[in-house]
């Protein structure tokens, strides 16, 4: 039986490439290394909490010490990280903890990785989950391609192109197995409603204000998040070792329409006038280097490994609002406590 570690597997993107894991290879044994921050909820596996070939294993990756003693334990045969601190408002507040955990968090699994497996590399993988933030900004036209040169503006980016330059620097000097994947901006079910439309869906629904920063100009590439989990495993499995790949939706909005479009399918979800939700959008002082426009091009992957998504916008959003819908415990649970200070530090006076 195959032993793969997947960090962070707590978190959005994590809980749904474990959920696909555990259940389409009933071979591997998936073991979830997870240090449960205040994203990373078990909430989110409770369907597969009780399969055989899962284990969930609390601990931080920037304790270098336990990480070598669970590689020394487990002798994984590969590993899938995604364990971070992925906020960007949150990297401009405190960045600190985007350097420990993104950074020498990324160093820690990779050093031990590079020591349990050195006498024999085949069959090994380390597939590192990066983000399309790394690329920096493009103007009104182009594409980020896997090529383009780095230039993060924010703390969180930069300690993301920091742990990439890492992994590939484990390539070349130690002949470390390792993938890249660089992904634009993911929607879906169980993200923390930090991000922009799990705090909107969560805002519209109590009638609070919809903080847009700036203008709303900035545009996004957004993908449905079972699609990038369908992606790491088609690279994962067939992906050439040493590669990058990006991924995307090829679905680019600008904040505001995209904005909008959530007023009008919430609008009709809640029973409520159309146009009702629209006028809680109000515009707030911008985020301190705030990167313009993302936009993917993912056609590397699409013809080496023939993936596509597999949802529309149209029909991933629908899915998205009716998912915190039916799910409104989930969202009272994760936004009580804590998350009421974050948000009063954030959005409380402006
Ligand atoms: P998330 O914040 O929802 O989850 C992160 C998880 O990592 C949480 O479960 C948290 O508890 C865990 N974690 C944090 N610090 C840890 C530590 N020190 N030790 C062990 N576990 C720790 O993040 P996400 O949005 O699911 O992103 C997952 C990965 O995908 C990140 O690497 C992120 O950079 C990348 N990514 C995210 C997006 C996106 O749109 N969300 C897009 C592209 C790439
Ligand atoms: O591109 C991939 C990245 O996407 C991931 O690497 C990050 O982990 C993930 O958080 C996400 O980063 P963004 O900064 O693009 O996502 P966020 O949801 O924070 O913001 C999306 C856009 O909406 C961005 O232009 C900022 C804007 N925004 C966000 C919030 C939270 C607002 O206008 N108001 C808000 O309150």
């Amino acid at each position: 039986m195959k032993k793969l570690l997947i960090t962070g597997g707590a978190g959005f993107i994590g809980s749904h490439v474990i959920r696909l894991y555990v259940n389409k290879y009933p071979d591997y044994h998936i073991c979830n290394l997870d240090k449960l921050t205040y994203a990373g909820n078990l909430e989110n596996l409770k369907d597969v909490e009780n399969k055989p070939n899962y284990t969930f294993i609390k601990g931080d990756i920037v304790d270098g010490d336990f990480i070598q003693r669970l590689f020394e334990e487990y002798q994984f045969d590969g590993v899938i990280h995604l364990a971070a601190e992925s906020h960007v408002d949150r990297s401009i507040s405190n960045p600190m903890e985007f350097i420990m955990t993104n950074i020498v968090g990324t160093v820690n699994l990779l050093n031990s990785a590079k020591d349990i497996w050195k006498d024999n590399f085949k069959g090994k993988l380390f597939y590192h989950v990066s983000t399309d933030e790394v690329y920096g900004s493009l103007g009104e036209t182009g594409f980020f391609y896997e090529d383009t040169a780095y230039d993060p503006h924010s703390p969180y980016s930069a300690s993301k192109a920091s742990s990439d330059h890492l992994v590939r620097a484990f390539h070349d000097t130690y002949g470390l197995p390792i993938i890249i994947s660089n992904c634009s901006n993911n929607y879906g079910p169980n993200q923390f409603p930090e991000k922009l439309i799990p705090l909107f869906i969560n805002n519209i629904r109590h009638k609070k204000p919809l903080p847009v920063y700036g203008k709303g100009e900035n545009v996004r590439d957004w993908l449905y998040v079972v699609d990038h989990a369908r992606a790491i495993d088609a690279i994962y499995h067939n992906g050439p070792t040493g590669e990058t790949f990006n991924i995307g939706g090829h679905n680019e909005w600008k904040n505001i329409d995209l904005i909008k479009v959530l007023c009008r399918v919430m609008d009709k979800k809640l029973g409520r006038t159309d146009g009702e939700s629209e006028k809680l959008i109000t515009y707030v002082t911008d985020r301190a280097g705030h990167d313009l426009r993302y936009a993917i091009d993912s056609s590397k992957l699409q013809r080496e490994l023939g993936w596509v998504p597999s949802l529309q916008f149209e029909e991933g959003i629908e899915k998205t609002v009716d998912w915190y819908l039916n799910n409104q415990k989930w969202l009272d649970n994760v936004t009580s406590g804590n998350y009421q200070k974050y948000y009063n530090e954030m959005y409380g006076n402006r």
